[in-house]
């Protein structure tokens, strides 16, 4: 039977002496006249296998033709290594070719440029730096569902499908099975929605949030975690269309509870990673290095700093302080910050990069800033709002305290022209029990980039999809 790189390196004292069956896609070949030395990673870890075939095996000649990429099975003798760095490695006794690849195999062993990994989405798996990210990013989500779990909230998974404009932001994508050449319209000639598929316009969500406050005023602590859409036309390094968010949701909770349910949070993924990740963390930091040497940039050391912000205390601020802190200080923005205006990515990045060091929670920013569902402070201008920004990123989370007084939303909801009536049932919410609560949203993508290290978001998602491109 196969067994994974992983175990057999985490056996390795128990292999010694023995024979094993690895299976995987070659990294590098190198022949000499009797010996071949292939290096093999079969994607379970970070590590590979040296593998040493000599002339004797059957079709040696096969071996010496491996290129990179093919994937092969080996049996061999596993020994203890010679070379510096690996404790063991493979001696090759036979060597069966699933697949071979030729020169045009895009991943070659000169360094690629990750734009053009992205448009070989399909093939990056297969790289050290992409194996890093994605086995992080799988860590990240269990760290995820073990943090809310444990402190005993419940995963619930909201719909996907929806006729709510969540957000109020607009940013949403249709969905629909109408014949879009042949589309039925009213006399005005606007399209006639009730012969839709769900008898209403319909959208792919933008949050889960609401149908998570409906949990929470029975459930008490629940929390989301799925994909969402936004039709932002943002072409940036932190802007995906379609991303994924952790949505935890809590009854009785207020901003300050949530505040730190969201710091404790964040610092929890970067010790899981830490603890379930090294060597990737290992992998990522050593690629950091070497690009900002390429580029001849500065290089912060990552892991230093991941390390520090685990065990600190996130720094809390209000709106208005940030505003004071960002006009005095003697940074040319390119947008000058001004009270009333949402704060911009280099606003966000100055107070956690340059100011803070670390990450910052930025809490009651104006009202005409966010969302209709957040709590309105009692000076009429504010409302109890948070986003944790972190150095490098940014935004990461977004989150408040909900409005639980029905006037009080109802105004809110007519000042903006809302249609109050797809939202019956949200009302429904403060007019039978309502209760204080509280609830933040989690960018996965944008937290993966924040403890990789990564600096693009299309690097930390499988196949990125934003404005015009939706590739594989
Ligand atoms: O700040 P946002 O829009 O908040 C909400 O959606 C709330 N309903 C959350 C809640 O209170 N339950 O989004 C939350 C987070 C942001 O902080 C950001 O990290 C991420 O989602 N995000 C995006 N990530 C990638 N691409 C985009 N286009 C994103 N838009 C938001
Ligand atoms: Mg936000």
């Amino acid at each position: 039977m196969r067994i994974t790189i992983k175990s057999l390196f985490e056996q390795s004292s128990d292999y010694i002496g023995k024979k094993a069956k690895v299976a995987g896609w070659v990294r590098s070949v190198r022949n000499s006249k009797a010996f071949s030395f292939i290096v093999l990673n079969d994607g379970s870890c970070q590590k590979v296998l040296q593998i040493v075939a000599d002339e004797k095996i059957e079709d040696y000649t096969k071996v010496t033709e491996l290129l990179i990429g093919s994937c092969i099975e080996v049996e061999g003798d596993i020994v203890e290594s010679q070379g510096k760095g690996q404790s063991i490695e493979m001696q090759a006794l036979t060597v069966h070719v699933y697949g071979k690849t030729d020169s045009s195999y895009p991943l070659q062993k000169k360094a690629t440029s990750l734009e053009f990994l992205r448009e070989q989405a399909h093939l990056r798996p297969r790289t050290n730096l992409f194996g890093a990210v994605f086995r992080v990013r799988h860590q990240l989500a269990m760290a995820t569902h073990k943090f809310f779990s444990d402190r005993g909230f419940y995963y619930l998974n909201s719909p996907i499908l929806t006729a709510v404009d969540a957000e109020g932001a607009g940013e949403m994508f249709n969905v629909t099975n109408m014949d879009m050449a042949n589309l039925p319209k009213h006399k005005d000639g606007s399209v006639d929605f009730s012969q839709d598929y769900f008898g209403k316009q319909t959208s792919l969500c933008v949050t889960g949030q609401l149908e998570g406050e409906c949990f929470a005023m029975g459930m008490g602590s629940v929390y989301t975690f799925g994909p969402t859409f936004r039709a932002e036309n943002s072409n940036t390094p932190r802007h995906l269309s379609e991303f994924w968010m952790i949505e935890p949701e809590v009854a009785f909770m207020d901003l300050e509870g949530n505040a730190q349910l969201a710091s404790d949070y964040v610092k929890y993924l970067i010790s899981y990673a830490f603890e379930h990740a090294p060597d990737e963390l290992e992998a990522l930091q050593k690629y950091h290095q070497f690009s900002a040497k390429q580029a001849k940039e500065p290089y912060e050391n990552h892991l230093e700093t991941l390390e520090k912000v685990k065990d600190s205390e996130f720094k809390v601020i209000t709106y208005t302080e940030a505003i004071d802190i960002l006009s005095k200080s003697n940074q040319k923005f390119e947008f000058k910050p001004e009270w009333g205006v949402e704060l911009q990515t280099e606003h966000e990045r100055y107070l956690a990069e340059e100011y803070f060091k670390g990450p910052v929670t930025v809490t009651d920013y104006p009202a005409d800033c966010k969302a209709f569902y957040m709590k309105q402070n009692d000076d009429g201008k504010t409302v109890r709002a948070m986003d944790v920004l972190v150095p490098g990123v940014g935004e990461i989370i977004g989150g408040s305290q909900r409005e639980e007084d029905i006037s009080k939303l109802i105004a809110k909801m007519d000042a903006l022209g809302m249609d109050k009536d797809p939202l019956w049932w949200y009302l429904d919410l403060r007019k039978f029990g309502t209760a204080p609560h509280s609830g933040f949203g989690l960018g996965f993508e944008r937290a993966i980039r924040y403890i990789t290290g990564m600096k693009n978001i299309r690097d930390v998602i499988p196949f990125p999809r934003t404005p015009n491109s939706c590739d594989f």
